[in-house]
């Protein structure tokens, strides 16, 4: 196992969890046993990133293009991710884990949505990491959205033209009360965001790994963070300037 420096851990991790499709194939097994092994994985990550002192943990579960994969597969994910919440709830008050969503809520189904309202209820006095899963999510969707809440306080005079700034428009995002991710994985050797966080991966130091979800393990989530640790954030200036800095 990597050895990991506590003091340079990524405050906000994020995570396109994929692969569990591909991973059920190889073993010609139904995809839906992929998802659920993945699930056994999100289990893991959760844990182990609340354990090291992460702050804060987004995972991609659910973008807004994913509702066109076929009827069953979509049913099966939400009835996973129902009963993942029902479950898991528990855990999180254990750990100390403050649970939140980004996307679009208002395409669940009810019984997911409740589930959802539920789990954000109950562990929204721990102070923890805060867990957030992205569902029906999609970046350039909460950026129209974004824009167009913007316009209307325009159009009110709730906001000026001259206070339009990245900060102001950032407080529009979803994401406006949790930092930009420092650090994000994805599995399964694609190279491409999806739709995932594009404001906010701006200065994002990137991770990908030929490895499916399923078998994203304790070992391989430390080797994807010794392989963060062991890089030079710059933000576009030179090395001198950033190690004085320090
Ligand atoms: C990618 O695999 C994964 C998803 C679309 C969903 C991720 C969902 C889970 C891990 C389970 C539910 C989540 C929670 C938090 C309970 P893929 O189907 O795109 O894989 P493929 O690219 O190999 O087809």
């Amino acid at each position: 196992m990597h050895k990991l420096d506590p003091e340079k851990l990524p405050k906000h991790l994020a995570i396109i969890m994929d692969g569990n499709g591909r991973w059920a194939q190889e073993r010609m097994l139904k995809r839906i046993v992929g998802h659920r092994k993945g699930v056994e994985t999100v289990r893991t990550i959760v844990e182990e990133s609340s354990l090291l002192g992460i702050k804060f943990l987004t995972l991609f579960a659910f973008s807004s293009e994913n509702w066109l994969r076929p009827k069953t597969e979509v049913r099966s994910l939400m009835a996973l991710l129902k009963a993942y919440l029902a479950k898991e709830t528990s855990r999180l008050m254990t750990n100390n884990i403050r649970f939140a969503v980004i996307g679009d809520r208002s395409d669940l189904p009810e019984d997911v949505d409740r589930a959802v309202a539920d789990a954000i209820e109950k562990t929204s006095r721990n102070t923890g990491m805060v867990l957030t899963l992205a569902l029906s999510y999609g970046s350039r969707q909460e950026i129209t959205n974004a824009v167009s809440r913007l316009a209307d306080d325009l159009l009110s005079g709730q906001l000026s033209r001259e206070e339009i700034s990245e900060e102001r428009i950032s407080s529009y995002l979803y994401t406006s009360d949790i930092p930009e991710p420092d650090f994000l994985i994805r599995t399964s050797g694609e190279m491409r965001i999806s739709n995932f966080l594009l404001w906010q991966i701006a200065y994002t130091e990137l991770y990908f790994t030929e490895v499916n979800w399923p078998d994203f393990n304790k070992q391989e989530f430390y080797r994807a963070l010794a392989n963060y640790q062991a890089r030079e954030r710059r933000y576009g200036q030179i090395s001198d300037q950033v190690r004085k800095r320090r």
